[in-house]
């Protein structure tokens, strides 16, 4: 059985950068409020027309895949976590197909928000320890900002969402005890809607009675109404002290999960990379684990939270910056819409 280790990661941002400040033009709110509440400062926009959560992560992708020493022609599988695909179906993953010219292989969509990436890694690791790929390209990507409420009434969602794409090559090691230790995936969907986007969706959503009659038909048109928009059931809701609550509980625990599974402590950890959700929520995991500052990676002051996107680059940004060496043990940890949440543990 092989396993698997991280051959080369890069990450793309977009260029326009929104301040907390100049939010202030769309919405009443504060940089005090957003600081406070969840330590973002900026974020980014990607451009409005032409760039999408496929543009991005090919961005992203052309530099793992080259730090990898390899091309887009030898990828043989795609595993892309995404909610904000450029089509409802089909999903980014043919698209990043088709854009980097790779050959007809196997493209798979995660739909696991904040914790895809943590999925899509998870996934991957299986194919590369049976032995099936040898080269596979996962990607965390998300355009958030062509569906956020921009207005007072969709503040307590918008400020803390950015738009960005990390990506990773996965390839078989035989160096005995390196690469990805484990990975563990858990799911509660008690409270799937607590943190949502119904629309387009099959369920009717809210309309539980009295289904919208636009475009006047007995069948269809519970997609999308012009009144969902205007009215804002439109966009995601979010309960957020729910999600604060269940996520300082499970991320300790799904870290707790991986170090124990294979014989390991919590000083153990060099460097633990969670999911940029918000500010207070990583600094509530790192005193509940007793990690200090140097132990733990935060950069969701200048991205906001890019849901499937912030582990990669996260972990990306890290490596960069000299904070990731070899042999170095590495947690990744995920807790997102569902609730979805897990980890994974990799010695560097
Ligand atoms: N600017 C100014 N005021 C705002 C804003 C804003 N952007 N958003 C909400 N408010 C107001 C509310 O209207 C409310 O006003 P009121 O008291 O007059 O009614 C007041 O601020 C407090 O609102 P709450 O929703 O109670 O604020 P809370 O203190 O719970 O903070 C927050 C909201 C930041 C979302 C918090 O609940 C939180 O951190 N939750 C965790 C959720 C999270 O991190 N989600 C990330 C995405 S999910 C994930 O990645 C796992």
């Amino acid at each position: 059985m092989f396993q698997s280790k991280i051959a080369g990661l890069g990450y793309y941002v977009p260029k326009n950068v929104y301040t907390n400040n100049d939010l202030t033009r769309f919405m009443e709110t504060s940089d005090e409020w957003i600081q406070e509440r969840t330590g973002i400062k900026e974020r980014r926009y990607a451009d409005r027309i032409g760039e999408t959560t496929t543009t991005m992560a090919v961005e992203a992708a052309k530099i793992a895949i080259e730090r990898a020493n390899t091309t887009a022609e030898e990828i043989d599988f795609v595993v892309f976590a995404t909610l904000s695909p450029d089509y409802y179906f089909p999903g980014c993953g043919v698209l990043l197909q088709r854009e980097m010219g790779m050959k007809e292989i196997g493209a798979l969509d995660i739909r696991n928000q904040c914790s895809g990436f943590v999925y899509a890694l998870s996934v991957a690791d299986q194919f590369i320890k049976t032995g099936m790929y040898k080269n596979i390209l996962v990607v965390g990507s998300e355009k958030h900002s062509f569906a956020l409420d921009f207005s007072t009434r969709g503040r307590a969602v918008s400020v803390i969402f950015g738009d960005g794409a990390g990506a990773i090559v996965l390839q078989p090691t035989t160096e005995a005890g390196k690469g990805i230790l484990s990975t563990h995936l858990h799911s509660d969907g008690a409270d799937a809607e607590k943190l949502a986007m119904y629309y387009p969706g099959a369920s009717g959503g809210i309309w539980t009675e009295n289904p919208p009659t636009w475009p006047n038909q007995e069948l269809g048109g519970m997609l999308m109404t012009p009144e969902m928009l205007e009215d804002g059931t439109a966009f995601p809701v979010m309960d957020g002290q729910a999600v604060f609550k269940k996520a300082v509980v499970k991320f300790p625990e799904v870290i707790g999960e991986a170090l124990s599974k294979n014989d390991l402590k919590t000083e153990d950890i060099d460097m633990l990379i969670p999911h940029q959700a918000n500010l207070r929520i990583s600094q509530f995991i790192q005193k509940t684990l007793g990690l200090s500052d140097d132990k733990v990676f935060n950069n969701i002051q200048k991205y906001g939270n890019t849901t499937a996107a912030s582990v990669p680059i996260a972990l990306c940004e890290a490596w960069e910056q000299g904070k990731i060496k070899d042999g170095d043990l590495v947690c990744l940890a995920a807790f997102g819409a569902g609730f979805t949440w897990g980890s994974a543990l990799i010695r560097w």
